[in-house]
């Protein structure tokens, strides 16, 4: 079974189709509103920031659910320099990114473990590595969530339970959506393929991180080569 939250979102609705079309069995989770067509028939509405919200989720799949992939997808951006940042604006980057991941992580580990079998993949970011200006919520909530993955890979690898990121770089699809044109130009200037990622590279990387049992604890760098 896997899991996906923020199947609206750009990543996590082009990795929802690929695993569907794949014949994949397979559950999404959507945040404001319900996507429309019949293979999102059983996605169910989750905040992944209200932990009560999280476990009565994972409560209602773990009759049914084995060999489980969590995929966590869900996040948010807010852009703005340091010095004039809101702070509600800049915790609930963290909210969303940081707690409301591990709140997922957290609730699905029981399940895992007493299977002897997990995989979680978390989509974090280059900005955590590079940094970015007017990013520094986003960059220190998925700097955390890289961090966070060490320990909790050492608590999980002997009930063969594994915990990686992917940092990725940009994307054709999703957030890069709300990054004006020229600032997207600018970009591409520095990456090796002078142009965005096709998301299939995110499935193929998904597809390895569950193919390889002794990858754990692993911030895997998914950037078109940049600088
Ligand atoms: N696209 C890129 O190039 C890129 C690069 C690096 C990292 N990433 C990471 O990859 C992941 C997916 O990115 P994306 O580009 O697909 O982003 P996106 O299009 O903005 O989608 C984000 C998704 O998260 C959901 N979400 C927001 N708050 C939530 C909450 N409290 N509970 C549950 N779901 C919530 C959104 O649902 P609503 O709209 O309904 O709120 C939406 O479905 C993110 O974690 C992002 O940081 C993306």
């Amino acid at each position: 079974m896997i899991i996906i939250t923020g199947v609206t979102g750009g990543i996590g609705n082009y990795l929802f189709n690929s695993f569907f079309k794949n014949g994949e069995e397979i559950i999404g989770t959507y945040h404001l509103s319900k996507p429309e067509g019949e293979q999102y028939k059983n996605c169910v509405q989750l905040d992944i920031t209200d932990n009560s919200e999280v476990e009565k989720f994972v409560n209602s799949i773990s009759s049914h659910s084995e060999n489980i992939t969590l995929i966590n997808c869900a996040g948010i951006s807010y852009n703005a320099f340091a010095h004039k940042s809101d702070v509600h604006e800049w915790a609930s980057v963290i909210n969303v990114n940081l707690t409301g991941t591990f709140y997922l992580i957290r609730a699905i580990l029981p399940l895992m473990r007493e299977q002897n079998f997990g995989r979680i993949i978390n989509l974090s970011s280059i900005v955590a590595q590079t940094g970015v200006m007017g990013t520094s919520a986003y960059a220190a909530s998925k700097a955390g969530l890289n961090g966070m993955i060490k320990s909790i890979a050492l608590e999980n690898a002997q009930k063969a339970v594994t915990v990686n990121s992917i940092n990725l770089g940009y994307f054709k699809v999703g957030m890069i959506n709300t990054v004006p044109m020229e600032m997207q130009e600018k970009i591409k200037t520095k990456i090796a393929f002078n142009e965005f990622g096709d998301p299939q590279n995110i499935f193929n990387t998904i597809q390895y991180i569950r193919e390889t049992p002794y990858l754990t604890g692993s911030c895997i760098d998914l950037n078109g080569g940049i600088v």
